[in-house]
């Protein structure tokens, strides 16, 4: 059987298309907003540099010589400690963990484009009357659209890498980056840009408390799709000869780019037209369609590109969230690719609903825990827990079990004189900080 492969740039696409995702649109800003702007947004970007793109280039690697599921992958890499290592493995269940709020976040966003081209709210107190009233009482909506979600993203995986994920970035990436610079540059030529800027980088430490900083470090892996085997099992399907130090310094320049040019162009409209940056997770769906309401015509022309853009942002990233599982149950079951997505699908659409239903007034109770509802126990599961310690394991993997003649074998022809600096940093700085962030995750919890 041929096995379908990346093209070399396939593959950057589609890892970029992976790591953009609502998390650079939806959540970085808003988490900005709420965390007081500068010093979040400087520890974040000192994990990306230090610690992300050091882990990027590990889970790469795993990938690449693996060239198997994620289970297979660590097994190979580990032949006297199989039973072991293949645990390892199972950090891919956080994707489809993900994917249960992700799918409906994405379904928000389908609702949006279609709202947006007929109605924008003339308030920000309006937006959030519409929005809260389809988070607390409108679960037919949030289910119909949760449901196309799933339709879409379970088509598209069962596709394949070759003519269903390749494709599916080949077409939305390009799209996705020509109608942010767009609206980046309209944003540039507003008076409010400059407010914006100094709000995103001068930092006030004074904000920084510890549970910023665990989410600080927490969405830097989340944003890159470190540390659930998305990175892994896209490279377990690289070309032989694919460079994969350019393809991680494409994917995290791209990713950290979009994240910052989002920021900045959300904070600029908030400025000129609405109201302030800490909005929380409704912001896009709240502070924004009011500014964009100030806008006039054009307004409604940027809102739904905008939502169409964030869509796209999404849907990439979905499929990558959804494959680790479906290549796993077809390396290990046998399964037919058909077959996988549909019962991986179905998992984080049925979880699905129930997060739908956390959010409802009359659910909301029943589905909630010690302050949080099983939406923001999945968000904070994942992305500061899960992400973070599969990281961890990851450094200590490729930096101590792997033999270090096998990793310069496959890694120095492309790192050339960095390799002893990238060894450095995921043998000692990566494992020490996330280890601290894990320790810290414990006070915050
Ligand atoms: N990186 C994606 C985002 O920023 C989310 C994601 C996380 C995708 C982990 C795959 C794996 O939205």
């Amino acid at each position: 059987m041929k096995i379908a492969r990346f093209s070399k740039i396939g593959f950057i696409l589609a890892a970029a298309g992976s790591a953009v995702g609502l998390g650079n649109i939806w959540k970085f800003p808003y988490i900005t907003g709420e965390y007081g702007g500068g010093a979040f947004v400087l520890v974040y970007l000192i994990t990306v540099a230090l610690i992300g793109f050091s882990i990027m280039i590990a889970e790469m690697f795993i990938g690449y010589k693996g060239r198997r599921d994620t289970v297979t992958s660590f097994e190979e890499l580990a032949p006297k400690n199989k039973s072991l290592w293949k645990y390892a493995g199972f950090q891919s269940l956080a994707g489809l963990l993900i994917m249960t709020f992700y799918s409906v976040v994405i379904g928000w966003i389908l609702n949006y484009i279609v709202t947006s081209l007929i109605h924008l709210p003339s308030s920000v107190k309006e937006a959030e009357a519409t929005f809260t009233s389809m988070l607390h009482s409108d679960f037919f909506t949030q289910f119909f659209y949760h449901s196309i979600a799933f339709v879409v993203i379970t088509y598209i995986v069962s596709k394949g890498i070759k003519s269903g994920i390749e494709k599916l970035n080949d077409y939305l990436m390009p799209a996705l980056i020509i109608i942010l610079s767009g609206m980046f540059l309209y944003a540039l030529s507003l008076d409010s840009f400059s407010k914006a800027f100094s709000f995103m980088f001068a930092p006030d430490w004074s904000k920084l408390n510890s549970e910023a900083f665990v989410t600080a470090v927490g969405h830097a892996f989340f944003t890159l799709s470190l540390g659930m085997g998305a990175i892994m099992t896209y490279a377990a399907s690289m070309e032989k000869d694919t460079n994969i130090v350019h393809s991680a310094v494409w994917v995290v320049f791209l990713d950290t780019a979009i994240a910052l040019v989002a920021g900045l162009m959300l904070f600029t409209f908030l400025y000129q037209y609405g109201s302030g940056p800490d909005k929380g997770p409704g912001l896009v769906f709240i502070s924004l369609p009011a500014a964009f309401y100030e806008m006039g015509t054009l307004g409604n022309f940027f809102a739904v590109i905008f939502f169409i853009a964030l869509a796209f942002a999404g849907l990439t990233s979905a499929v990558s969230l959804v494959e680790p599982m479906v290549q796993y149950m077809i390396d290990r079951f046998g399964f037919s690719r058909l077959k996988a997505s549909i019962s991986m699908g179905s998992f984080f659409y049925l979880v699905g609903i129930l997060v739908i239903l956390s959010g409802l007034d009359g659910w909301k109770e029943s589905l909630s825990w010690g302050g949080k509802n099983l939406f923001d126990w999945i968000d904070f599961l994942t992305a500061a827990v899960m992400l973070p310690l599969g990281g961890l394991v990851m450094s200590i993997f490729v930096g101590y079990v792997v033999p270090k003649s096998e990793v310069e074998a496959t890694l120095k022809p492309y790192l050339k004189g960095y390799f002893p600096i990238w060894y450095f940093s995921l043998r000692y700085i990566a494992p020490v900080a996330l280890f601290v962030v894990i320790l810290n995750l414990l006070g915050v919890m």
